[in-house]
C-alpha cells in the first residue's frame, strides 16, 4: 500500500474485533510517529500505549473517556507532547510552547495513523476526554500535554463514504492565481 492508499482507505473505526494487537505491530506504528518531523527537531512527543484490561478499568472508574467503544478498543496509544521540550522562545509551559507541542504530536499523530492503516489495523482519534484527569491517573509528568488518544485494533466495521469538502473548496490558489 502507497501513502496515497493509506490516506484514502483510513476511516476512523469504533468498533473492534476481538483480536490481539502484538507488540510487533504497536512498535512499527510508534516507530513511524518517531520519524516524523518537528520543530527545531525538539521530538516532544511520547507514546503511552494501554493494553492491559486493569489500567482500562482504571479509566472507567474515573470516567476518563465519554463513549464506551474507547474502553472497548484492544489498545490504547495515549499521545502526549512535553512542552518543555522547546529550547527557543519561552521556557516551561507558555502559550507559544503549547502550540509548538500541539502542532509536532498532530504530525507524528498522523504519521502514525497511516502507518496503522497500511499494517490492517483500524484506529480513531479520540479527543474527548479529562485531558488533565488522564495525566494524574497514568502519573504522567506535568509538563506533558495530552489532547487526545488514538484507539486501536482489528476493524469490525465498514463505514461508509463521508462528506469531504472538494478540491474547490479547499483550495484557495493555485499557480499564483486566486481562485
Ligand atoms: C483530533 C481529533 C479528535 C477526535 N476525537 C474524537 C472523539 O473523541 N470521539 C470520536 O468518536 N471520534 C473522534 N474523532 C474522529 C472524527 O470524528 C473523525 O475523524 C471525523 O468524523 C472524520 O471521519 P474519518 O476519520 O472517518 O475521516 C477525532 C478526530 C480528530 C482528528
Amino acid at each position: 500500500m502507497d501513502v496515497k492508499e493509506a490516506i484514502a482507505k483510513r476511516r476512523s473505526i469504533r468498533k473492534y474485533q476481538r483480536k490481539e494487537v502484538s507488540a510487533d505491530l504497536i512498535r512499527e506504528v510508534v516507530d513511524a510517529a518517531r520519524l516524523a518531523p518537528s520543530a527545531s527537531n525538539a521530538q516532544p512527543c511520547r507514546y503511552y500505549v494501554i493494553k492491559d484490561d486493569e489500567t482500562k478499568e482504571r479509566l472507567k472508574e474515573n470516567q476518563i473517556f465519554q463513549q464506551d467503544f474507547v474502553y472497548q478498543a484492544p489498545v490504547l496509544i495515549v499521545c502526549c507532547s512535553d512542552v518543555q521540550s522547546y529550547r527557543q522562545g519561552v521556557k516551561g509551559w507558555s502559550e507559544e510552547n503549547e502550540h509548538r507541542a500541539l502542532r509536532d504530536l498532530s504530525i507524528a499523530s498522523a504519521f502514525l495513523v497511516l502507518r496503522a492503516t497500511e499494517l490492517g489495523l483500524a484506529t480513531c482519534y479520540v479527543g474527548w476526554m479529562k485531558k488533565d484527569k488522564i495525566k494524574e491517573v497514568l502519573d504522567l509528568p506535568r509538563s506533558y500535554m495530552v489532547p487526545f488518544v488514538v484507539a486501536v485494533g482489528y476493524g469490525n466495521e465498514k463505514p461508509g463514504p463521508l462528506p469531504k469538502r472538494s478540491m474547490d473548496e479547499v483550495l484557495l490558489y493555485v499557480d499564483g492565481q486566486r481562485k
